[in-house]
């Protein structure tokens, strides 16, 4: 049985139809989405979340990083992705620099659901203090933990993270008072996968992998690498769908199917 909505189910997924789905234990598929034509083609598909991820720096700019990533960028590319969409529930990143206080962070967000459509806005780091401020503010947030895109420059390079028991130990940590803080969704980017297991069975909220594991609520990957195209290297962590598929909607098919039956990701994508 392939799951391609039917028309009954196109109707905008909410947080608590992905709370649900994490509590009877069905896998919750998303990839990163830019533009209306993906949008439409990703929502069709079935998958269930939509990123609208600052990876579009990287992907669609061309920039080496996330960095030069505006919130006018952001709401442009949000707002694309949302005009097609029916059924994905859409989460859009607040770029660099765009949550420095929790007045900045609500006043961007706000134009990224108002002006954009999202439905959620997304943050790196143990950011409680705009994470409590925005869910104050009946603003839904993601949190992100492990590998933080946008702190590249203090990172050096990009790699795994929470390695040592002691970072293991408080991204734990950190992850508990994100969701004690309000927020509905954590995203794990590049943690080993025995950590990312652990968050994700204490933790009530789903818990989004990349490079995570299969064990995590949720999987999402950058759709540029999923479909093998664009201006950067693969990571390991993610893999060639196109390979083995006649058109980009049966890769993106293969993915979401991949998901749903744990079969994504192996072994060989996971730290
Ligand atoms: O910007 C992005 O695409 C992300 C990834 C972790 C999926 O945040």
């Amino acid at each position: 049985m392939n799951s391609y909505s039917s028309p009954a189910t196109l109707k905008p997924l909410s947080i608590i139809d992905l709370a649900a789905m994490k509590q009877r234990g069905e896998k919750i598929s998303c990839l990163t989405a830019y533009d209306a034509g993906f949008s439409a083609l990703i929502d069709k598909v079935g998958v269930d979340m939509m990123l609208v991820g600052d990876s579009l720096g990287m992907v669609i700019q061309g920039h080496a990083t996330t960095l030069p990533v505006t919130v006018r960028d952001m709401v442009y590319h949000t707002r694309c992705v949302s005009n097609a969409r029916q059924r994905a529930f859409i989460i859009a990143d607040l770029p660099f620099m765009s949550y420095s206080t929790p007045v900045i962070a609500a006043k961007n967000a706000a134009k990224l659901m108002q002006l954009g459509g999202a439905q959620m806005v997304k943050l790196e780091g143990p950011r409680i203090d705009c994470v409590s401020f925005l869910v104050d503010q009946g603003i839904p947030v993601c949190g992100h933990l492990g590998l933080l895109p946008q702190s590249i420059n203090q990172l050096g390079r990009y790699k795994v993270q929470g390695k040592d028991r002691a970072a293991a130990e408080k991204m734990l940590v950190d992850a508990h008072q994100l969701q004690q803080a309000g927020a509905g969704l954590l995203l794990l980017e590049c943690v080993p996968a025995v950590l990312a297991k652990e968050i994700s069975s204490q933790l009530t909220i789903p818990v989004i992998g990349i490079g995570a594991g299969v064990d995590c609520d949720a999987q999402v990957l950058v759709l540029y690498d999923m479909l093998n195209i664009g201006t950067v290297k693969r990571p390991r962590f993610s893999r060639n769908f196109m390979s083995g598929a006649a058109n980009i909607e049966e890769a993106i098919n293969a993915y979401h199917q991949a998901v749903k039956q744990s079969l994504f990701p192996a072994t060989e994508h996971s730290f």
